[in-house]
């Protein structure tokens, strides 16, 4: 299955497309860029020190939940553009014995941790001193901005972790799609490699999308009312 922004909307978390994207009054778009973080490494740390804020206030939703109950009874890998980390922790609320230890790829990184812009070296999300240029974290190996470890526009995805997306989605006989907009590439080709290889797309998601007309079926609810139901 493939997730979006869509699936944490009902746990509170802010989808990044429509008036719910803006933070003060910046897009998605002119933040989560590797120019705006040269121009402006404050502003962008403020943006995601206050997506941090709001992830850690919130909790996997039933379709989170829906999603991790069947995944842990095989057959299934889970593909996110999220960032948030709540099909993890999803995972671990629902987690009983017997449980199959089912793929879980974050396409765009994850929030939870940092990554430094210079040489690369990935550590767990610090705390981010946000009042003034000059405190913010920096690398203790080479003294380079951290930025937190997730994929900026412009940026390429990590070949693995992409790589195995498509290898499991062409594998697969259906691909759940959940929850996204589809207009970010690569990630929404993943039902499509899918698609391709004979497979069936289905997707959730109150609004149409670019890919809606290769579904062949296409359910119009929340995810956190939809998921439970058809997974249960
Ligand atoms: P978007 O914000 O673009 O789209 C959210 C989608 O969720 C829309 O199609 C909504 O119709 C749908 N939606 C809203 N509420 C829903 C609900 N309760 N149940 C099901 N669907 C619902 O988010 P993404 O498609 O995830 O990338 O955005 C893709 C990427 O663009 C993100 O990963 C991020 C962003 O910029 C990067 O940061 C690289
Ligand atoms: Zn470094």
């Amino acid at each position: 299955m493939l997730s979006g922004a869509g699936l944490s909307a009902e746990s509170g978390v802010p989808v990044f497309r429509g008036a719910q994207g803006l933070w003060r009054t910046h897009r998605p778009e002119d933040l989560a860029t590797p120019q705006a973080f040269r121009r402006d490494p404050r502003l962008v740390w403020e943006w995601y020190a206050w997506r941090r804020d709001v992830v850690a206030a919130c909790a996997p939703n039933d379709g989170h939940r829906a999603i991790a109950r069947r995944a842990a009874r095989g057959g299934v890998a889970v593909v996110t553009q999220n960032v948030d980390g709540l099909h993890a922790r999803a995972r671990g609320e629902v987690a009983s014995d017997g449980d199959v230890a089912y793929p879980l790829l974050e396409l765009h990184g994850a929030l939870s941790r940092d990554r430094c812009s210079g040489c690369g070296a990935r550590t767990a999300a610090v705390s981010v001193d946000t009042t003034s240029a000059d405190r913010l974290p920096r690398c203790g190996r080479c003294g380079s901005l951290l930025r937190p470890d997730v994929v900026w526009f412009g940026e390429s995805l990590d070949p693995s972790v992409l790589d195995t997306s498509f290898r499991l989605a062409s594998e697969a006989t259906v691909c759940l799609v959940v929850g996204t907009s589809a207009v970010v590439h690569p990630a929404a080709s993943v039902p499509l490699a899918t698609r391709h290889a004979g497979g069936t797309v289905v997707e959730v998601n109150p609004e149409p999308t670019p890919l809606t007309r290769y579904a062949a079926v296409s359910m119009g609810g929340p995810a956190a009312e939809v998921l439970p139901q058809l997974l249960g």
